[in-house]
């Protein structure tokens, strides 16, 4: 006999188990159906997100944080550290704990929401009577029915032609944060999001690492001031970038990987590295859902097809997150996940896509919402900008942390805020205002009027506020 649910939700990472959380809230009788295992076989949900992505990766950033701060800054503070050492596999398994606490918060929160979790693959079996049946392959074989189907099964790390993924040598992010020593000489292919991290985690723990990336522009995607300060910062601090890239043959051999490449000039040139990240985006993972038993459609990326409410081609099957297109971010699955419950349950639920932030976890952290300059430049928008560097800000002083900047930029005429550009200390959490004021369509003046405590590094946001109307009061 299979079980029957109102709605049952394929993929237990950020935008499944969040959407599932919030049908059980709706009144729906969910199932939540997720595949990834722990290092013992058992459940863990959470997704790439949990396990291999946003919250690992930030144990890591932080662990390396420390130690480069110890190493380098505490001294500064008459704080002397002798005989600083730093213990890899220590790290690892204290980012492996902060992994395991998500998962079981996650079970925990299925739990208490009534959702019923089943661990295997769900796949696609037949469409019949207003009814999906859904295949769950796991340790219990179980077959399930429902009426709505959410479908968020995520992403996988693109390899390169020839340089399948090994983890021992050639790293996916999954590699990436499980090296337990630090290699002396790391390469990294992609100046992404991921390449930009991991290779800051592991340059501050002594690799010597070299990112080779294919395009001519550092970090295309991100406001261009905020980039050249990025590029100037990350290659004061060690990392070696080398931009417009074409790469080669990659080769192992026991003791490591070469790569051969041609530079920007075209010369033939070849890095020799212990071991090579290769960060080049991610492909949309459908794999053994079994699409073709309905007929869901997918496009040349192999992304799910969706309308703007995450609607498929077929009646009564969402889909969210990282397998439908746009930008593969957790806040993004999650906005998704919770929009499609509640238009399932008849609501009107919303994604505002020109308000989602971007972060990089990098020190200086970079954090962007909205236009950058060079997009409204191309549109021909007339707009007003301003900046506030964090040097002169008290309390990143007090923090010894004044690197980097706050950027506004505002409507020429209506003084609406259109994007706001973050590189410096807190960048990730000092976010949060410009999205806020730019979901309420405030303009920059209505930044720059409210009170922002002191000493805060937030005033640095009021700030650039205020340097769209060329008024700063610190600088
Ligand atoms: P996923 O998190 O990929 O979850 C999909 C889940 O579905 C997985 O558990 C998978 O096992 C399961 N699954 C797949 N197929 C099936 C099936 N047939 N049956 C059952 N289960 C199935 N984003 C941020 O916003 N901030 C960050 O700081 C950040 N850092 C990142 C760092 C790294 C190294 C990486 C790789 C990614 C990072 N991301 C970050 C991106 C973020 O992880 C993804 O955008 C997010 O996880 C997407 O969520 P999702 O629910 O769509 O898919
Ligand atoms: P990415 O898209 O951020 O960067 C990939 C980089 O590789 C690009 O600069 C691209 O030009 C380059 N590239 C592509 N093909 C290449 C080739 N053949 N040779 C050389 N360079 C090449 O992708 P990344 O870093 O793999 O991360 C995947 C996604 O995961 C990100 O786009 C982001 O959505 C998410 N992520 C988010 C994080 C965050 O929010 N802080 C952290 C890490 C990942």
């Amino acid at each position: 006999m299979s079980q029957q649910f109102d709605v049952i939700v394929i993929g237990g990472g950020p935008g499944g188990y969040i959407a599932a959380i919030r049908a059980a809230q709706l009144g729906f009788k969910v199932a939540a159906i997720d595949e990834w295992k722990n290092s013992k076989g058992g459940p863990a949900p959470g997704g790439t997100c949990t396990n291999v992505g946003c919250i690992p990766s930030k144990a890591l950033l932080q662990s390396s944080e420390h130690f480069e701060h110890a190493s380098l800054h505490f001294a500064d503070h008459g704080i002397s550290v002798k005989g600083l050492e730093m213990d890899v596999a220590k790290m690892i398994a204290r980012k492996d704990t902060v992994v395991k606490q998500n998962n079981d918060g996650i079970l925990y929160l299925f739990k208490k929401n009534k959702v019923t979790f089943f661990h295997g693959r769900g796949s696609f079996v037949k469409a019949a009577d207003g009814q999906y049946e859904i295949a769950v392959a796991g340790d219990k074989p179980e077959t399930l029915q429902g009426k709505h189907i959410i479908v968020a099964t995520g992403s996988n790390a693109r390899a390169l032609p020839g340089a399948a993924f090994d983890e021992k040598l050639i790293l996916s992010n999954d590699g990436a944060l499980q090296v337990n020593d630090v290699p002396k000489k790391l390469g990294v292919i992609g100046a992404g999001v991921i390449g930009l991290e991991m290779g800051s985690v592991w340059r501050r723990l002594g690799a010597e690492v070299t990112i080779l990336e294919g395009l001519p522009t550092f970090l295309g995607a991100a406001d261009e001031a905020v980039a050249k300060e990025a590029h100037k910062l990350f290659t004061k601090q060690g990392l070696k970038i080398e931009m417009g890239v074409k790469i080669g043959d990659i080769k192992t051999a026991k003791k490591g990987v070469t790569v051969a490449y041609t530079n920007a000039k075209g010369e033939a040139q070849e890095l020799a590295v212990d071991k090579l990240i290769v960060s080049i985006g991610r492909v949309p993972n459908t794999i053994g859902l079994n699409t073709e038993a309905v007929g869901l459609q997918l496009d040349e990326r192999g992304a799910i097809v969706v309308d703007a409410d995450c609607k498929t081609n077929l009646p009564n099957v969402w889909a969210v997150g990282d397998v439908v297109r746009g930008p593969m971010l957790a806040h993004k699955a999650e906005e998704e996940g919770v929009a499609v419950a509640e238009r399932i349950a008849g609501q009107h639920g919303h994604v505002d896509f020109d308000t989602i932030p971007w972060v990089i976890y990098t020190s200086p952290e970079i954090a962007w919402v909205g236009k950058t300059e060079q997009a409204l430049k191309a549109e021909g928008r007339a707009y007003k900008a301003g900046s506030f560097p964090f040097l002169a800000n008290g309390r990143a002083r007090a923090l010894g942390d004044t690197n980097g900047f706050v950027k506004f930029l505002a409507d020429a005429t209506t003084d609406e805020i259109l994007g706001v550009h973050i590189i410096g200390p807190y960048a990730s959490e000092l976010i949060s205002e410009a999205v806020v004021a730019m979901n309420f369509k405030a303009s920059a003046e209505d930044i720059a009027r409210i009170c922002h405590a002191h000493p805060s590094l937030s005033e640095a946001t009021k700030e650039a506020a205020l340097a769209v109307d060329k008024r700063t009061l610190n600088f």
